[in-house]
């Protein structure tokens, strides 16, 4: 059970470390992830903290990332080494649980998971992911799409978000992430008789 006092404290933590645009992105995001949530008979609550917390080491610097992802142990490839950036979501898990003593695995997962994806990912992680992709202010030719997708199902809306992401990253030059690809494929196999 998540108290209100846990979600101030989370709100105050993402406050004393995010910009004021990304903190407003933060909230927008813990708002659309509290209601997709209810569409979806997924706890609320845990959707919200999960929305506070999945920025929260997004504007540490690439060392620190790098030094905080080495502390806790996590496997560090070359893809992250070389774009520690993508690093900021498995150490945004760490410092909810260090700073905020946040244990709830499924809320951890899917601040962890919240970039690439990550294939098996449940109902709540989804939920982060798509609503980190169609909050309010997102613009692009797809979101609106999204968005009606999202209410009625939320892994065909996490499978078109992270296609028109792989697709903005490829005109941008930057490689597809692994675990992206491999998120890609494991939601065009899931649910009934898979997504395409
Ligand atoms: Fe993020
Ligand atoms: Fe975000």
């Amino acid at each position: 059970m998540i108290d209100d006092a846990l979600l101030e404290a989370a709100k105050i933590y993402a406050r004393e470390r995010l910009s004021a645009k990304r903190y407003a992105h933060t909230l927008r995001v813990a708002d659309t992830a509290e209601r997709l949530a209810e569409t979806h008979g997924i706890d609320p609550k845990k959707a919200r903290l999960a929305g506070l917390l999945h920025d929260a080491a997004r504007e540490v610097g690439k060392g620190e990332l790098l030094r905080a992802a080495g502390e806790d142990g996590l496997v560090v490839g070359e893809f992250e080494r070389e774009r520690p950036i993508l690093l900021h979501g498995p150490v945004a898990a760490q410092f909810a649980r260090r700073d905020l003593g946040v244990k709830d695995g499924e809320i951890l997962a899917a601040v962890r998971a919240h970039t690439t994806g990550e294939p098996e990912m449940g109902p709540l992680a989804l939920t982060l992911f798509v609503a980190d992709k169609i909050e309010p202010e997102r613009e692009g030719p797809g979101v609106e799409d999204l968005r009606e997708l999202a209410r009625k199902d939320l892994s065909r809306s996490a499978h078109g978000a992270l296609q028109d992401s792989l697709s903005h990253n490829e005109e941008r030059g930057c490689p597809a992430h692994p675990k992206s690809l491999e998120t890609l494929r494991w939601l065009e196999n899931s649910g009934e008789g898979g997504v395409v």
